[in-house]
């Protein structure tokens, strides 16, 4: 069976073959490169590179793998367009080359993770992308994505569901989850700082809850937590009621839609991202979801967890509006959960080894 990730890749490619030949010959630095998103960013710079440039590509990848994997790209290792830094973006970062293009996708994204590490993430997320805007002004960028958060919006009001961007958001801003949503929060801040000061072309990307290959099994968040129960034949385990509910973007939707961001005109603007073609599932459902599609008979149980914080400011209901990217980029989400999830599914099946 071909490779899980392989497939996604073409699917991406073929949907962004319009816009993507200004990437021939440029530079394009991701931080985060050896996590979730940032994998698939290198994955596809590097496909193109070996199907479809003759100039390639170079990609720098910074990423001190606080919790990616080395062995996310360790495929990639020996291909003479990636360079490799092991650095912590919280501190500056120079480099003599040009550089065309960043895409800043390294923060603690797991709230597990972020609550263990919780001015880690403020440093990336703010420090990072200071850091990483004045490389950008002294390079004379063409485009810099900043990975922010649907967390901008805390725990939305009813009446702001499904949420568009101008929603100013309900956030604890001294809360357990602070600490990732005040800093994506003052992440996008000094983006438009940079856009309104020096034009720098920012744009900023809102992921409502992005799944499949290569999000870690052991990284705690709900989907990789429960495909790791039904993978493992233990009981599906909820820390909570499951009535929360989520939408779910499948991986390679989530990717075509960033890759037009970041290649648009659309300077100084933030683009929700994530999939609004079905309701939105309860956690409980998703359950039901994963136990039906991986033909596990567990049973699906409720338990307290171990993290006192695990529910403090969870949000209720997360939707997003996705009318500004629809209309602007043609974005249009195509995977939907039950395929999403049988794919990830697949993929744990045969990478086991990678994340455990
Ligand atoms: N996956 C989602 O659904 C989602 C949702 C909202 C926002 N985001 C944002 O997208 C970005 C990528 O998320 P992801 O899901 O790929 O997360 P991830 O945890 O899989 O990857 C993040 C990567 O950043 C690296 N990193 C963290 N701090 C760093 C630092 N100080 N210096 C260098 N590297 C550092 C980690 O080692 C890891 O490889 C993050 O900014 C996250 O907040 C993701």
């Amino acid at each position: 069976m071909e490779n899980i990730i392989i497939e996604d890749i073409k699917k991406i490619t073929s949907e962004i073959k319009g816009i993507i030949s200004v990437l021939e010959g440029s530079t394009v630095l991701v931080t985060g490169g050896s996590g979730f998103i940032g994998g698939y960013f290198l994955d596809v710079i590097s496909f193109l590179n070996e199907t479809h440039f003759d100039k390639k590509c170079k990609i720098i990848c910074l990423d001190n793998l606080i919790v990616g994997d080395s062995k996310r790209i360790a495929a990639l290792a020996y291909k003479k367009y990636l360079e490799f830094i092991n650095h912590d973006i919280s501190k500056p970062f120079f480099y003599e080359g040009q550089i065309d293009y960043i895409i800043h996708a390294a923060s603690i994204a797991s709230p597990t993770f972020y609550r263990q590490y919780p001015l880690e993430t403020i440093d990336a997320n703010v420090l990072g992308t200071r850091h990483l805007l004045q490389l950008a002004l002294e390079k004379k960028l063409k485009s810099f994505l900043f990975m922010s958060s649907s967390e901008v919006y805390g725990d939305p009001t009813p009446e702001n569901i499904p949420t568009p961007e101008n929603y100013r958001g309900n956030v604890s801003f001294t809360g357990s989850r602070a600490c990732y949503d005040e800093s994506k929060r003052l992440g996008e801040t000094i983006c438009m700082a940079f856009y309104e000061k020096h034009g720098i072309p920012v744009k900023v990307a809102r992921p409502f809850n992005f799944y499949g290959p290569g999000l870690r099994i052991d990284d705690k968040r709900v989907i990789s937590d429960l495909i790791n129960n039904v993978l493992h034949n233990e009981p599906i385990t909820l820390y909570s009621n499951g009535s929360d509910t989520r939408t779910f973007c499948y991986i390679s939707d989530a990717i075509t839609g960033l890759f037009k961001i970041l290649l648009s005109n659309f300077n100084g603007e933030a683009f929700n991202i994530g999939n609004d073609n079905q309701a939105e599932v309860s956690i409980l459902e998703l359950a039901k979801i994963i136990q039906e599609i991986s033909g596990n008979s567990s049973q699906i149980i409720h338990k307290k967890s171990a993290d006192k914080n695990y529910l403090k400011d969870n949000p209720h209901r997360r939707a997003p509006d996705l009318s500004k990217i629809r209309k602007f980029l043609q974005y249009q989400p195509t995977i939907d959960l039950k395929t999403g999830l049988q794919k990830s599914i697949e993929w744990y099946k045969h990478n086991y080894n990678l994340c455990s």
